[in-house]
């Protein structure tokens, strides 16, 4: 057994943390069965020399009984800015047997005292924040550039570079751009706190002139933001700023600082002419200062920058992953609508922009072009953006003669599938390579996977997995492409799990948490949008507190806990969401959650009231406000009672779980008619009253019958919205109704995940209903084809399809709950999730009767297997019956199901079944 992959605070290698007890962990590698750790040892060393020699000055945990791999706090001596720290770690397995020790890892401290930071906030002259600019459109300005040269004598050991802005950055070295960051620092509530970034410079410096500089521009800041007010002005402010320091540590032990001060130039206005989220970018080639980021450039016409004292801000060092490149596409196709207007189409609905190439051979002289975005086409096949509303998203070039280049925005994101290009050279036929698709993303590493016998079901979970990349953009948005691009609250709740079945979201999900409690109000409630882009409620409406967006506040850190055992999310997080509990009682002190929320409770968004199509029902979908409320409040409370059991606090948990109850009871009380009906009688009540487990057991079985029926009344089709469609996938599933499940999801009538994709879609859409045939468009004033609620199902693909799951009683993986559920027309899937402790691999068939399964279960865990089979008796593992194995322990026979109890290591199971 091998520990590897070692990561600290989430991150492979992480420069400039500033955790001070940060958390370590590794996963174990062996191919042998039942293999555990026993012990460890961690040695953590100032210098990767001393670690080579085995000595741990900072920390040598010795030898530790225990089998923890994940969440380990550091315990040695105190982590100080700036510092190094080179670790490894060994292990102990079950035969106390001892590891190699693991290859090398490391990470640094950032800049962690607010004394460290000695560099001053610099950029253009000041303009005035007037609190009336909401009544007018927003002018853009060019992006400047600024630039200092310096000097270095000697020769350089390591050089890091601390950095951020008021706005956005982009940080040029000797004419390299330092890197592969977009959209730095990313977004945070700025009246609360403001990231930077480390980057380690060593090679980009030499000995001599240096330069270094950096293009600022509006980004979330200064830039527009969805939903402020009518012109979506930013609500932080518009003088964008730059803050920075670089260290360079020489190898004669001299250490230099260079830091943002009076010495800096500017020049206001450089080939960026407009950078915008919403509106796109505009870069004049014609305005380029060649070699502005190099020694030798001449900039005795730029100005001295203005150095902005009033600025007092909280810095953090980044925590989640950076927005990066994380996919290019070459179009499958370019057509001419109209002429000159060329249209090219990626192929798959992405969030990012494109790379073009532009000169002599496609361009007249100067030429100005243009490209737009959009996710769909109108039937002449020009682009459809219409629904992108005030986000113009619109890049244009302005060409420098002829010369030939390849383009692309710094400081804009769309959302898109189709490109619209205009400006070109007549008569010529664009080649498709001459663009490619840049689709960005916060780089949270992709952690699952998903395929089987059906190519609809495997595009779907495609389309799943790419509108989750488009929407993680710093913070979980609703939607990448029209003016709101928001970290709405309900729809992050609803897609939490799926999104951490495919891709490890803890460290993102932590820095999130973080802005949620930045934004939570002092009355107890969360915002229904974190950062609140609303939070100056005189002039504008009041989102806050509305069931089920809210509630995100509480169930999205309790996810992270299950999945990643991470307790210390819920210790910083505890007394926040009593805060909210403590509201939501405060204002229904009956019980009955019908007070309290902002100017909107949004209940189950999107439900089957809000389809627009012949032959399908108008009322019936809308679960009743109070009921849907309700369920949350029973919800939530219980997880503050969970979250205080795991925190140790017996006292909190009972009250909590007490108060869940009363809860429960009085909605049963409330809601349920003497016909056993719940109060609407939708679908999307019986599958919350199952989900949430808030009837009695004796009502429970009814309430299937009524959701069956609730089902059948729409003909077998869907009106479930937002919040309340897995939740009934998962019960139909949990009492024995998978067949109706499947059938469900691999409809294609609409409304249905299949109609979608049957239409072309290659992300989820918003609406069941955003585009129907032969009726076209839903509204422009609310159309996204790239929201991922819907997409939740992804959850029960995992959870049924796969059969991977989560035991509760021992998060982070520790023991797998491993069932796999066929059906449908399905004859095999695979699949595997990268958990935190290490990878769930699941493979099955159905063949003539006979079933197939292949796991692969991670060293240092235990599952409970779940196989389907007509007769425990038939079950073999590798070719022999399984009684024979003394490792595989029986557990039980139930609903056509064998449980067994096993260790780490592959195995390859076989039965019959009916
Ligand atoms: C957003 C959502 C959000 C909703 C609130 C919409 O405009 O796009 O996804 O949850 O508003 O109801």
């Amino acid at each position: 057994m091998k520990p590897n992959f070692l990561r600290c605070e989430y991150l492979a290698n992480p420069l400039g943390i500033d955790v001070r007890n940060p958390r370590l962990s590794w996963i174990l590698e062996s191919e042998a069965r039942n293999q555990r750790q026993t012990a460890y040892q961690i040695l953590i060393a100032s210098s990767e020399d001393l670690l080579q020699n085995d000595e741990g000055d900072l920390w040598d945990s010795t030898k530790i009984e225990s089998d923890q791999s994940i969440q380990i706090n550091y315990q040695g001596e105190p982590l100080k800015s700036r510092m190094f720290c080179y670790w490894k770690v060994r292990v102990w397995d079950k035969d106390n047997q001892v590891s190699d020790w693991s290859e090398p890892a490391f990470w640094s401290m950032g800049l962690c005292e607010s004394e460290d930071w000695k560099a001053k906030w610099i950029g253009a002259p000041a303009k005035r924040f007037y609190l009336l600019r909401h009544l007018f459109p927003k002018k853009i300005t060019p992006s400047p550039l600024l630039r200092k040269s310096f000097i270095i004598e000697g020769k350089i050991r390591r050089a890091l570079v601390y950095v951020t802005a008021l706005g956005e950055y982009e940080l040029h070295l000797n004419g390299t751009r330092v890197g592969d960051h977009f959209l730095a620092p990313e977004w945070t509530d700025y009246d609360y706190r403001v990231q930077y970034q480390t980057y380690d410079v060593t090679e980009l410096l030499k000995e001599g002139e240096n330069v270094i500089g950096a293009i600022l521009a509006d980004g979330w800041f200064a830039g527009h933001i969805g939903l402020t007010f009518f012109w979506n002005h930013t609500v932080y402010g518009i003088n964008r700023r730059l803050l920075l320091q670089l260290t360079v540590e020489q190898i004669d032990g001299t250490v230099k600082e260079i830091k943002t001060d009076s010495d800096w130039k500017i020049l206001e206005a450089g080939p960026i002419r407009k950078a915008d989220h919403f509106k796109g970018e505009t870069y004049n080639a014609q305005k380029e200062q060649m070699g502005w980021d190099k020694p030798g450039f001449d900039d005795s016409q730029w100005t001295k920058v203005t150095v902005d004292d009033k600025i007092h801000k909280t810095l953090v060092a980044q925590q989640n992953e950076p927005i990066r490149i994380v996919k290019e596409i070459t179009p499958i196709a370019v057509t001419e609508p109209k002429p000159g207007i060329f249209v090219f189409n990626l192929g798959q609905n992405i969030a990012g922009w494109c790379k073009i190439r532009l000169g002599e051979s496609t361009c007249a002289p100067n030429a100005t072009v243009t490209l737009r975005h959009a996710e769909m086409l109108k039937d002449d096949g020009t682009l459809y953006t219409r629904n992108l509303k005030t986000a113009t998203a619109m890049d244009k070039y302005i060409l420098k003669g002829t010369e030939e280049r390849e383009f692309h925005p710094h400081f804009t994101y769309h959302g898109f599938q189709y490109v619209g290009v205009k400006g070109l050279k007549s008569g010529i036929k664009p080649p498709l390579d001459m663009l490619t698709g840049c689709a960005v993303s916060s780089d949270t590493p992709l952690v699952g996977e998903f395929e089987c016998s059906d190519p609809t079901l495997n595009q779907l979970w495609s389309n799943i997995l790419w509108t989750q990349r488009d929407n993680l953009i710093s913070v979980p948005t609703d939607c990448p492409q029209r003016d709101e691009r928001l970290g709405w609250m309900g729809d992050a709740q609803v897609f939490c799990q799926t999104s951490i079945y495919n891709m490890d979201m803890a460290a993102f999900y932590t820095k999130w948490i973080r802005d949620v409690r930045d934004a939570q109000m002092k009355n107890g409630k969360y915002p229904d949008i974190v950062p609140n882009t609303r939070k100056h409620k005189r002039i504008l409406g009041k989102m806050n507190g509305a069931p089920a967006w809210t509630d995100a506040g509480v169930i999205v850190p309790w996810k992270v806990y299950l999945n990643y055992n991470d307790k210390r999310i819920l210790e910083q997080h505890f007394t926040s969401v009593k805060k909210l509990t403590g509201y939501i009682h405060s204002k229904n002190p009956n019980l009955i959650w019908r007070k309290g929320w902002g100017q909107i409770a949004y209940n189950d968004w999107l439900n089957g009231n809000d389809i627009k199509a012949k032959d399908y029902p108008k009322k019936g979908g809308a679960i009743p406000k109070d009921v849907f409320a309700t369920a949350y409040f029973a919800h939530s409370t219980e997880l503050v009672s969970k979250m205080a059991e795991a925190l140790g606090m017996p006292e909190e948990a009972k009250f909590y779980s007490a108060l869940a109850e009363k809860i429960k009871e009085k909605f049963t009380e409330t809601f349920i008619t003497e016909s056993g009906q719940i109060k609407g009688d939708t679908q999307a009540g019986y599958a919350f009253a199952l989900y949430f487990n808030l009837l009695p057991e004796e009502l429970r079985p009814q309430a299937v019958n009524n959701l069956l029926r609730a089902i059948e009344k729409y003909d077998g089709r869907i009106s479930t919205g937002f919040c309340t469609t897995l939740p009934m996938m998962l019960e139909l599933t949990r009492w024995g109704y998978n067949d109706i499940a499947y059938k469900l999801l691999l409809s294609k009538r609409f409304p249905s995940w299949f109609y979608m994709i049957e239409q072309g879609a290659t992300s989820m859409w918003e609406r069941w209903d955003g585009y129907v045939k032969g009726r076209g468009f839903q509204s422009w004033l609310m159309n996204s084809f790239c929201h991922y609620s819907i997409g939740a199902v992804g959850e029960w693909m995992y959870r049924t399809i796969l059969g991977i799951n989560l035991d509760e009683t021992q998060p982070g993986y520790k023991h797998i709950l491993l069932k796999p559920q066929p059906g449908g027309t399905l004859s095999w899937a695979k699949g595997h999730y990268n958990s935190i402790i290490g990878t769930i691999n699941v493979s099955w068939s159905l063949e003539d009767k006979v079933y197939t399964l292949d796991i692969i279960i991670p060293a240092n865990t235990t599952a409970t297997i779940y196989i389907l089979t007509q007769d425990p008796e038939s079950v073999t593992e590798n070719d022999e019956p399984i009684q024979n194995s003394d490792e595989i322990q029986f557990l039980g026979y139930e609903n056509g199901f064998a449980s067994y109890k096993i260790g780490s290591g592959n195995y390859k199971f076989k039965s019959q079944t009916a």
